[in-house]
């Protein structure tokens, strides 16, 4: 996998003559004339050796017909919240917006493809992947890019696509205890990293990552979930962890990468070639400028970490010890900048009324720091606590207690790292950055948002919060395309909720309206600023190129331009997606 860097030249172009393009107005879809016929593909079949997937859906074995298999379907609906089991299915989806194919025959009348691409390039090769590329320009298809299928806001689906699905991309990881940098002939300045880092393929999910980190006595900045893809999404997104407040966001640590671009050329964009795209994939977005087919990212020295783990409950549902719960988590939220410049950060979560059975009205969270005793972060949070000892037996339920560990990995999976779960179809969310001032400056404010996220009891809101900012997060290098609202940014912080199976449809539209615009609305009003964190985003927020993109927009929208000029690649909310309008199941047209 560090064999030096070659320029392959458009190596897979497999169909020269243009005018299969149907129209430009609009990609090829399957009912369309100018969608390829069973032979063509066949011809990209041949070119893939054998790689190309007619799509099923992973319920298919629950349905009369071809595929009907009960053994199998059995195994699907044990594993229909494993995301883990979903990655490895070419149309696996972790957080499906829309359902055609249920688990459970009868609620869907037919099992259908629905909004998932109709074939894939499973690619196990970067050369599959420009094979992948060059049909899919070649005959004016849309075309989406899937590792793991965690997207939560739809970037990894698209109705009647070509898919490159990157899951089998998996030539390697590989520790560098010294950073070697890719050098193009003639190159020969100082390094741009001299500590350790990991080369991963693209197919790699943090599972298989953090096992070669442990291994080698490294941190590496992934999410807390293993079964998240390393190179897609995650850190083209941004990219937050358990390790962020002490390294950076996850788009920090990319030094360089292998890309395919949508031309079927291979290139290297590091600091000093393809400087704007390696900006762009720095944080600009998964699935928009190109393909990571691999790529080598920071990796730090390990050391000890104390966590402190925080619980607090209403002792009962009076009004009373509602306005002292909701008080509490007034004075945590002001006072959690100050506890992350002294070095603690981590995840958190509350809700004041009971969410059906699975959550009690509480707050809790699990923060650390590094190369802290657990006397040092007792003293920091001490003149919280005073504050808060004052309710606690009369108002609340309060426990706190503190963990010791000899190494991060010890921490990430001693606290509940590891685990992860997909969603349903019956949720939504809406998430916004605070920054310091934000958070601790006016009091009134903090109080009159958290009154509103709070939500109703029969609302059943459920917020989260990811006190991740300061430190190397409020640092942008020169080749970030991160969000600049994350460098003065504190805290990420989301609001949920969700429906039940026979939920109207009026309902539906009723809770997605509440979150974009009043739930979504107090944090945007507290924070006007701002922004969100596109990874973790109100997938209908109308301003979503303001907020998730910032200042960056002009840069990004010149790099799509630039490595993307014919726009093979879309997904909503993407940056360039704003020159098209898609219809979830229908047409992909570019905008009038
Ligand atoms: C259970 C769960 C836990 C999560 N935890 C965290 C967390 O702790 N921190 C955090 O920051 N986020 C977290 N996320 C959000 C996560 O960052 C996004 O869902 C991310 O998009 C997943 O990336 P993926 O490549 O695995 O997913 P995919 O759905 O496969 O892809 C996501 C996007 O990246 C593109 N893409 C994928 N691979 C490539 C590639 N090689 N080259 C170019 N584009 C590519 C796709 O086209 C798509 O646009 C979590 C999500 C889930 C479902
Ligand atoms: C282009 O394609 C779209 C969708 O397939 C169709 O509605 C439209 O009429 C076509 N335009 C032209 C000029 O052919
Ligand atoms: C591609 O070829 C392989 C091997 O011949 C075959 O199993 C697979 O079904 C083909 N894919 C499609 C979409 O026809
Ligand atoms: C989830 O799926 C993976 C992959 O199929 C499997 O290895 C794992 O055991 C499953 N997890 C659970 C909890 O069943
Ligand atoms: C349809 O979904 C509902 C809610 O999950 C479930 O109770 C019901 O059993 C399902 N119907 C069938 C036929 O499986
Ligand atoms: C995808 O390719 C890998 C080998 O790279 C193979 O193990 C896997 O079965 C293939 N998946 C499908 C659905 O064809
Ligand atoms: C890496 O080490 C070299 C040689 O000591 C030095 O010139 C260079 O500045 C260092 N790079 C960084 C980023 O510290
Ligand atoms: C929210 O504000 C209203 C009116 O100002 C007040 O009556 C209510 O108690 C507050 N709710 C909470 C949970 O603090
Ligand atoms: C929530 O409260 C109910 C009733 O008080 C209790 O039975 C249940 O176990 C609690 N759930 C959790 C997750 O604590
Ligand atoms: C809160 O009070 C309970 C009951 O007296 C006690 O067990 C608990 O330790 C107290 N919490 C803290 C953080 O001191
Ligand atoms: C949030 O911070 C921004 C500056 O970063 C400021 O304009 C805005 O007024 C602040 N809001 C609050 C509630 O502090």
């Amino acid at each position: 996998m560090s064999s030096p860097f070659i320029a392959l030249m458009a190596t897979g172009i497999l169909y020269a003559g243009i005018g299969h393009a149907g129209n430009a107005t609009c990609k090829c879809m399957p009912n369309d004339a100018c969608w390829p016929s069973p032979a063509i593909w066949s011809t990209l079949n041949d070119t893939l050796s054998g790689k190309l997937i007619q799509n099923i859906p992973v319920a298919a074995p629950c349905y009369p017909g071809p595929y009907s298999n009960p053994t199998e379907c059995a195994i699907v609906q044990e594993n229909w919240m494993n995301t883990s089991f979903l990655s490895e299915y070419s149309i696996g989806y972790s957080y499906p917006f829309t359902q055609s194919c249920d688990i459970a025959p009868g609620n869907t009348t037919n099992c259908e493809l629905g909004d998932s691409p109709v074939y894939a390039v499973n690619a196990s090769t970067p050369e599959d992947a420009v094979a992948g590329v060059n049909f899919a320009r070649e005959w004016n298809l849309r075309l989406v890019v899937k590792t793991t299928g965690h997207d939560m806001l739809g970037r990894s689906t698209g109705y009647g696509s070509l898919e490159i699905w990157l899951r089998y991309l998996r030539q390697g990881i590989s520790f560098e205890e010294v950073y070697s940098e890719t050098l193009l002939y003639g190159q020969n300045e100082p390094a741009a990293w001299n500590g350790s880092a990991i080369e991963v393929g693209a197919g790699y999910d943090w599972g298989d990552v953090n096992a070669v980190a442990a291994a080698n006595g490294v941190i590496v900045v992934g999410g807390g979930c293993p079964s998240v893809g390393v190179l897609g999404g995650f850190t083209q997104g941004g990219g937050h962890s358990r390790a962020t407040h002490d390294f950076g966001l996850a788009a920090d640590q990319l030094l360089e990468a292998q890309v395919v671009l949508t031309n079927g050329e291979q290139v290297l964009a590091n600091r000093r070639s393809n400087v704007d795209l390696f900006r762009a994939l720095r944080g600009g977005g998964g699935g928009t400028y190109g393909i990571v087919t691999t790529a080598k990212i920071k990796a730090y020295p390990d050391a000890a970490y104390t966590a402190q783990s925080f619980y607090m409950a209403p002792l009962s549902t009076s009004h009373d010890d509602l306005v002292v719960f909701m008080e509490v988590i007034a004075i945590l939220y002001e006072a959690f900048p100050a506890l992350a410049d002294d070095g603690l950060s981590g995840y958190g979560a509350w809700s004041a009324y009971n969410v059906g059975e699975s959550i009690n009205a509480s707050m809790t969270y699990i923060f650390a720091a590094r190369e802290k005793t657990v006397a040092e972060i007792e003293a920091m949070f001490a003149p919280i606590l005073e504050k808060l000892l004052l309710y606690n037996g009369t108002n609340i339920e309060l426990v706190v207690s503190y963990m010791a560990y000899d190494g991060y990995w010890d921490y990430y999976y001693g606290l509940g790292g590891g685990t992860c779960s997909a969603a349903t179809t019956n949720s939504a969310l809406v998430s916004r950055l605070f920054t310091k001032v934000n958070l601790s400056n006016d009091g009134e404010k903090l109080r009159k948002m958290l009154n509103n996220t709070v939500g109703t009891p029969s609302e059943g809101v459920v917020n989260g919060f990811a006190l991740l900012g300061g430190g190397p997060v409020s640092v942008s290098d020169t080749f970030s395309g991160v969000n600049p609202a994350w460098r003065k940014s504190y805290m990420h912080n989301y609001c949920t909720r969700g429906w039940s199976d026979d939920a109207e449809y009026e309902t539906v539209m009723s809770i997605h309206h509440d979150l974009t615009y009043s739930k979504g609305g107090a944090l945007r009003e507290f924070a006007p600023d701002t922004g969100a964190y596109m990874n973790e985003a109100d997938w209908q927020d109308p301003w979503y190129l303001q907020d998730f993109y910032g200042e960056n927009l002009p840069v990004l929208t010149a790099a799509k331009i630039k490595f993307d000029p014919d726009e093979v690649l879309y997904c909503p909310t993407c940056v360039g997606s704003e020159r098209w309008t898609s219809k979830v199941t229908g047409a992909l047209c570019r905008a009038p």
